[in-house]
């Protein structure tokens, strides 16, 4: 079975939905790693005994180290669910095609630095959007800007707030971020 690593900061919705659906049937997760001590996702690892890793910001940008835990787990793939940070260099490197994230947004609308969670939704809401959606990209340096592998929309209506918009696209990301991971690993078109 293919072990992935998981990436998040946050509250984890996409992790837990990831490992319900596809964790030790599709696939296995080895790692949840996050930056965040505080994080929800912790708690969700630590229900489905998944080891979990945290990283401190100089140790992730000015070594390598996280390399070896990536070895000793086997991870042939990274998915970001929520994780802030800019993957560095050595890693996109090390993991060529095969660190991909989801964004809450119909990229490159509403994308890069600072255009995260409620930020993204707000955003569309203000510019009074009639759609907006999901973007399954492959990670590059820079922020949201890594190839596109999949995208879908959904429909805004003008009474839709923020919530709701928030709420319509992270049912697309819980229903198509599981099938894209698994056509991914076992390299079936996307
Ligand atoms: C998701 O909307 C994802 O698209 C974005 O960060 C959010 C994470 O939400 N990259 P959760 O932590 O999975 O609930």
């Amino acid at each position: 079975m293919i072990n992935i690593a998981l990436f998040a900061s946050g509250n984890g919705s996409n992790v837990a939905t990831v490992l319900k659906k596809l964790h030790k049937k599709s696939l296995n997760v080895g790692l949840i790693v996050s930056n965040n001590p505080e994080a929800n996702v912790l708690n969700i690892a630590k229900k489905h005994e998944v080891p979990t890793l945290i990283i401190k910001k100089n140790e992730f940008y000015q070594t390598e180290k996280i390399i070896q835990n990536l070895e000793e787990y086997k991870i042939e793939w990274i998915f970001l669910a929520g994780f802030l940070w800019l993957i560095p260099h050595y890693l996109i490197q090390k993991y060529p095609y095969k660190i991909v994230n989801i964004h809450p947004s119909l990229l490159p609308k509403y994308g890069g630095k600072g255009m995260y969670g409620a930020k993204v939704h707000d955003a569309v809401w203000e510019h009074g959007e009639k759609e907006t959606g999901i973007t399954i990209h492959y990670v590059n340096e820079k922020y949201d800007e890594g190839q596109i592998v999949f995208q879908t929309k959904c429909k805004l209506n003008e009474i839709d707030t923020p919530d709701i918009i928030a709420k319509k696209v992270h049912d697309l990301e819980y229903e198509y971020y599981p099938i894209i991971i698994k056509k991914l690993i076992s390299g079936e078109k996307v």
